[in-house]
């Protein structure tokens, strides 16, 4: 199994604060955001981890985290030339991940759930692809899915009137065939490659399952949500990591 935290974008939900500084080094708790996602990745056991990350952002990234040695693993960097979205920036770790399981975080997912039985659950099938969902009260806001008799029958990027109250949250599990998948797609209405139109095609070759994730969830990519990510983790602290 290897990782890749997608740590590119624009944050412009955060401006004026992202325009001085990247969203993924912003104080989160003790610790700059992407540390969290990064640590959840090492204590599940997955010890190589790439990060896709910006042209202007790889230096602030790669000043905190270095070779990943003291996290316990080793990390890789690699720059998404344009915020052409989280598909494509997805698409750049096809080298990186060759023929294994891969599970994706996107680095401004902040949540307390132990990462590791719902990795091995997903090693243990072995193939299709995995979403974690997680109820919300404002669901306009994410990728929300539709469960029909235990299984995801569709889901839709921040639909104006949702269906459920399921987000999708930005934890994913593939298998190698989704690079492929990524070949297949055209850009959305946005002009983004929408990570909900790969997981939408591993819906429709009846390769999705999905679990619910358990404990606090935030995408801490706007402002009341990163004030919010701060109160859940204000008292959480690595006592692995001696310094930052
Ligand atoms: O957090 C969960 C939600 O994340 C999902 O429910 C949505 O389905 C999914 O589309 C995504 O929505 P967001 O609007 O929160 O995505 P955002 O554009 O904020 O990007 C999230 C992270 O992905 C960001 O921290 C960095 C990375 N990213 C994003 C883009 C657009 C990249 O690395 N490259 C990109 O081009």
């Amino acid at each position: 199994m290897k990782g890749i935290i997608l740590a590119g974008g624009t944050g412009s939900r955060l401006a004026p604060l992202t325009d001085v500084f990247n969203k993924h080094v912003l104080p989160v708790g003790r610790y700059p955001m992407i540390v969290h996602p990064l640590m959840q990745m090492a204590r599940a056991g997955i010890k190589e981890i790439l990060i896709v990350t910006t042209v202007a952002a790889l230096g602030d990234l790669s000043r905190t985290l270095g070779s990943g040695s003291k996290f316990g693993v080793d990390l890789t960097y690699r720059v998404q030339e344009q915020p052409k979205g989280i598909a494509q920036a997805l698409a750049l770790a096809a080298s990186f991940v060759q023929q294994d399981l891969c599970t994706v975080i996107l680095g401004d997912n902040i949540f307390t759930a132990d990462l590791e039985p719902y990795v091995q659950g997903f090693v243990h099938r072995d193939h299709g692809a995995q979403i974690l969902v997680k109820q919300v009260h404002d669901p306009s806001r994410y990728g929300i899915a539709q469960i029909e008799q235990g299984r995801v029958t569709s889901i839709m990027e921040k639909p104006p009137q949702p269906t459920s109250n399921l987000a999708v949250t930005g934890i994913y599990m593939y298998d190698p065939h989704v690079f492929r998948l990524i070949k297949t797609l055209q850009p959305s209405s946005r002009g983004e490659y929408e990570i909900t139109d790969v997981n939408n095609l591993y819906i429709k070759h009846s390769e999705m399952s999905y679990a619910v994730l358990s404990g606090d969830w935030i995408d801490a990519g706007t402002f009341p949500s990163l004030a919010r990510a701060n109160e859940i983790m204000a008292r959480c602290s690595y006592p692995e990591l001696s310094t930052l």
